[in-house]
């Protein structure tokens, strides 16, 4: 994890120019030693390189967090707040899970969908107050219903991303989700 920061900085320099903004994934369950980097000295290595990096170009894009549904409520204070200080455009809330309730499947790697609609929806209820008032907050997870898409808006979340429910609700989810023909 020690090349963290320069491997993500070389994968960004070789985006930049491409995307419309960045979301640093600390959070997939599936890459050994990754949410390590969630750590507050592990986290302000790897935003200080790459913000430096974002803002020495003629374009900067706005630079979001990806976190886990994983992380202990009483680490999101600090998490947030480093994003504060290095200008992060805000959060998006949250990665796959590793837990298992006795009904899921006993398989490895991170479970996504209706498992984790009540965790990722009391992440970002515990998210939004603690973002600044010009970062946003993008809500994902188990959001594979109408009702589920409220709530999200409810707690405050900007932008809403469905991934799971794409392959249940099929090309048409958007549409379904939001209630329109
Ligand atoms: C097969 C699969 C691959 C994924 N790959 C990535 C990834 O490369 N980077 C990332 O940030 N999240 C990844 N995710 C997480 C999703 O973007 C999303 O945060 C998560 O699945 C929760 O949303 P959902 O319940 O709507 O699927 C992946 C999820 C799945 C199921």
């Amino acid at each position: 994890m020690a090349d963290a920061p320069s491997d993500y900085l070389g994968s960004l320099k070789l985006l930049h120019a491409l995307g419309d903004f960045f979301v640093i994934n600390i959070s997939s369950p599936n890459t050994p030693g990754l949410r390590e980097l969630a750590q507050p000295d592990d986290l302000r290595r790897l935003l200080s390189a790459l913000q430096e990096f974002n803002r020495s170009t003629p374009d900067p894009k706005p630079l979001l967090l990806k976190i886990s549904p994983d992380t202990e409520d009483r680490y999101f204070p600090d998490i947030v707040s480093i994003t504060r200080e290095f200008n992060l455009a805000g959060i998006v809330a949250t990665n796959t899970t590793s837990q298992r309730s006795p009904e899921d499947p006993r398989e490895n790697g991170g479970l996504s969908g209706r498992p984790l609609t009540q965790r990722a929806l009391a992440v970002t209820r515990l998210i939004r107050p603690l973002l600044a008032k010009d970062q946003i907050l993008i809500s994902v997870g188990g959001v594979m219903n109408p009702g589920h898409y409220q709530a999200r808006r409810q707690t405050g979340a900007d932008l809403i991303q469905m991934y799971t429910g794409l392959v249940y609700l099929g090309p048409t989810a958007a549409w379904d989700i939001l209630g329109r023909s």
